[in-house]
């Protein structure tokens, strides 16, 4: 989890109850690579104190205009030098407008005034407040001023009151933090992803799965809406969370997940198979639970369609990614696979460097050759992934 290593963000923390989330967000920010300079409003500075910022950056924390500290005494110009973005977290309803009016009266809004980085501003505040006509004229002219406003959400507020106002949670924060650094290589693609295992019901309780554990297919769909894409994900049974700007179709067995993808393939430009789907279901599933016997039992399988096969062959075909998990003779199975389904690319990997683990160690394959990538944590090797992707669709668009 390195996505923001070597980014320096100034991250400014206003007068409101969600500032207590903001320390957690420093902690994430952090963990996630980022230099974050924290810079506490007067209000900030009453919710959470300097220390617990000054703990979780590393950094010192600054929160007055007038702080010598900075040799040249010009802490609202020097902070933003060399930043890669301001991000106000929690933004209350009152700093939101002093952006919008150009008011410099504090350190933040003054460092906020004197920046060259880009702006990203997290509402925080009672639904009405937020409701407030002053409150929406305000934030659609810090959006039209080339703001990024991420959020705010409906939920629980502090005072009581359910509605919109919320701060968006610190984890998504990150998301949006991170996915905003990210080029956008798919912007207007729309890319349907399968991932996961299927399972193929014996009976109501039994069934057939392969090992899978969804994270190179979720970190690949992932890594797309990072990219700009649409993304639908249809998936197996995996547990894992929906990736943050993905559509998720759940389904359980092969036939359920064919269904889902041709539901989805309407307008996309790329399909990626990285769901282990089991190539066999049992041909006569039991509508109720099998009683067990002394005798040998025999199951009749029946093959299941290879979906990412149909998708290739049908006349309007998107892009189609395969990937393949081998035990052994990964070229050759790689390059076979690829051949016989008719794949302008896919991913090659040796189970035992990438099933149910964080990393992964892959081959791409396309028609120029094999090209190895660096064993690196799956969502890394999913951004590798895009970008050779993207290679591909702008050179099979010229
Ligand atoms: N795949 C699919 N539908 C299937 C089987 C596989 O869409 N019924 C996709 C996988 O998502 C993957 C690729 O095809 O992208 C390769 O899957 P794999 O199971 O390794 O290939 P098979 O052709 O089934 O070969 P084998 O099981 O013999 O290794």
């Amino acid at each position: 989890m390195c996505e923001l290593k070597g980014r320096k963000l100034v991250l400014g923390v206003t007068g409101g109850v969600a500032a207590y989330k903001a320390a957690e967000l420093v902690r994430l920010l952090g963990k996630a690579g980022a230099d974050v300079h924290v810079v506490l409003t007067e209000g900030g500075a009453r919710f959470v104190t300097p220390v617990t910022y000054q703990a979780l950056s590393g950094n010192r924390v600054w929160t007055d205009l007038w702080d010598a500290r900075m040799d040249n005494n010009m802490a609202h110009i020097d902070l933003t030098r060399g930043a890669d973005a301001v991000l106000i977290a929690p933004a209350t309803a009152d700093v939101i407008a002093k952006l919008v009016q150009g008011r410099a009266d504090d350190l933040l809004t003054t460092l906020s005034l004197a920046r060259e980085c880009p702006l990203l501003v997290a509402p925080a505040m009672n639904r009405q407040m937020w409701e407030h006509p002053a409150t929406q004229r305000n934030v659609a002219q810090l959006a039209a001023d080339g703001a990024t406003v991420l959020g705010p959400a409906a939920g629980d507020q502090a005072c009581g009151e359910v509605g919109m106002g919320r701060m968006l949670e610190p984890e998504e924060l990150l998301e949006h933090v991170i996915a905003f650094f990210q080029p956008k290589l798919l912007a207007g693609r729309k890319v349907v992803l399968t991932a996961g295992p299927t399972f193929e019901a014996i009976d109501p309780v039994r069934g057939i799965t392969n090992t899978s554990s969804g994270k190179m297919g979720y970190a690949l769909a992932q890594a797309c809406a990072r990219a700009g894409a649409e993304v639908v994900l249809v998936s197996g049974p995996t547990g894992l969370p929906v990736p943050a700007g993905a559509r998720r179709a759940d389904v359980r067995s092969a036939l359920q997940m064919r269904d889902a993808v041709m539901a989805a393939l309407p307008g996309a430009d790329v399909f990626i198979g990285v769901a282990a789907v089991a190539d066999y279901r049992p041909a006569d599933a039991a509508e109720h639970k099998v009683k067990k016997s002394s005798a040998d039992m025999t199951l009749r399988l029946t093959p299941n369609p290879d979906i990412l096969a149909e998708v290739a062959a049908r006349a309007d075909a998107p892009f189609c990614v395969g990937f393949a998990a081998e035990s052994r003779d990964l070229d050759a199975y790689a390059e076979g696979k690829r051949r016989a389904k008719r794949l302008p690319m896919l991913v090659g990997n040796l189970v035992q460097d990438g099933l149910g683990s964080d990393d992964n160690l892959v081959i791409l394959y396309d028609d120029a050759g094999r090209h190895p990538l660096e064993r690196a944590p799956k969502t890394v090797v999913a951004r590798r992934i895009v970008e050779h992707l993207a290679g591909l669709l702008k050179t099979a668009a010229n």
